[in-house]
């Protein structure tokens, strides 16, 4: 089972970042914890963190032909703003779980807003690095289940 994770912006200054916010985990050290538990469930894991909508796109675009059979998506702030991201996991039909480390719902009113949540799987918000575990197995559930691996 091919599992593709992606990062959007400001996602690679965790550790620095807003630490009470997002936690003192750096993004490798998150990548490596998520890679640990993506090796026990005999997941192979590809890792993409992009600053740039457009790349988040094209990266989004390329899944199929990488032979990627589900995503785990923390778009970051293009989760309330992006049309753009959303119709490319459309166009490729992938399977996916929305993930924040935090919980977007007790932040600012702008922060309420996904234009990913009615099209996922489901969504992880939260849960700090653990949301990223969690997702990693229920995808890999749900696409067990609906026999697509
Ligand atoms: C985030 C929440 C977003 O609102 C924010 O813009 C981020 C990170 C999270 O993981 O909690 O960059 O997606």
């Amino acid at each position: 089972m091919k599992i593709s994770l992606i990062h959007g912006p400001n996602l690679n200054m965790l550790g620095k970042r807003e630490p009470s916010i997002y936690g003192s985990f750096t993004l490798d050290e998150i990548n490596k914890k998520i890679a640990y538990r993506a090796s026990l469930l005999n997941i192979e894991l590809d890792v993409f963190q992009s600053n740039s909508e457009g790349d988040i796109i094209s990266k989004i675009q390329s899944l199929p032909e990488r032979g990627a059979d589900g995503l785990i998506l923390n778009a970051g702030a293009y989760t309330h703003t992006s049309i753009a991201i959303r119709d490319a996991i459309l166009a490729v039909s992938m399977p996916f779980v929305e993930v924040h480390l935090s919980n977007i719902y007790k932040r600012e009113g702008f922060r309420k807003q996904s234009y990913f949540s009615d099209i996922a799987i489901g969504v992880v918000s939260g849960l700090g690095v653990l949301g990223y575990e969690c997702a990693l197995e229920a995808l890999a559930e749900h696409l067990r289940v609906q026999g697509r691996v």
